[in-house]
């Protein structure tokens, strides 16, 4: 990134914090899975889309134009290195003008496949399964960023995290993660993050954040998924 991409997020820093980690982790897992299991179909799904917030008109600075960046520079890097690979994309926002926005958004990566679905995350469930299905020797990468922390019932995404291997990449505000955690209202989203334990129970200040932070990232050991805190 040069001081201009940084000046697009300004006011907003965690988005940039958030992009950096996807725009590092997805280059490097699809150049690996890419050279490890040759002719892979590699598949993006990103569940909350937007465009939000973004400031040019490319819309450089939101999920999809980063992803989508970083799947063609792996396919790319992929053909040099005599392991072709396909990329594909998959992308959900309910919001109806964002939605128009990402569809103007996808028109500029016309060499990738893509897919948008306008609606919520969970009811795209079934179309983005059989999307990911539909490839051959598929794998899938699922982000899943949304505004609070739900809309990513476990149970109603679970048809998706199982369609094919893969890896999910989940980000969420820890600021509400600390708010809410403790309040009967809330407590359901995020259970389903499977953050059942009481760990942080009679802890206080940092040892208190600390714990809720290393219960929520560390759960499903093993699944594929990981949790990305972010202080908002
Ligand atoms: C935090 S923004 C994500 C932005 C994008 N991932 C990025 O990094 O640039 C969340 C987006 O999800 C959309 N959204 C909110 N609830 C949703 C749901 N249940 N299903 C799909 N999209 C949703 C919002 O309209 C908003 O555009």
């Amino acid at each position: 990134m040069d001081d201009r991409d940084f000046r697009d997020y300004e006011g907003r820093e965690p988005a940039c914090v958030k992009h950096h980690v996807l725009r590092q982790y997805l280059l490097e897992v699809a150049l690996k899975v890419g050279m490890s299991s040759p002719g892979v179909t590699f598949n993006y799904v990103d569940g909350f889309s937007g465009p939000w917030m973004s400031t040019g008109e490319v819309h450089a600075d939101t999920s999809p134009h980063v992803a989508l960046t970083q799947l063609r520079k792996a396919r790319d890097e992929l053909a040099t290195r005599g392991r072709p690979g396909v990329m594909r994309g998959f992308f959900v926002e309910k919001n109806k003008s964002r939605f128009d926005r990402l569809q103007e958004l996808l028109r500029g990566f016309k060499d990738i496949e893509t897919e948008a679905y306008e609606g919520t995350f969970e009811d795209a469930i079934p179309r983005a399964a059989r999307f990911v299905r539909q490839a051959k020797n598929p794998f899938s990468f699922v982000f899943i960023d949304p505004t609070g922390w739900q809309g990513y019932d476990l149970e109603r995404i679970a048809p998706l995290l199982s369609a094919t291997r893969g890896e999910v990449l989940i980000n969420f505000m820890t600021d509400w993660v600390k708010r809410f955690i403790d309040s009967e209202g809330s407590r359901y989203g995020l259970e389903r993050l499977a953050v059942e334990s009481d760990a942080w129970k009679g802890l206080s200040g940092l040892q208190r954040e600390d714990k809720i932070v290393e219960t929520s990232a560390c759960f499903s050991p093993g699944s594929g998924v990981t949790a990305t805190p972010q202080a908002r």
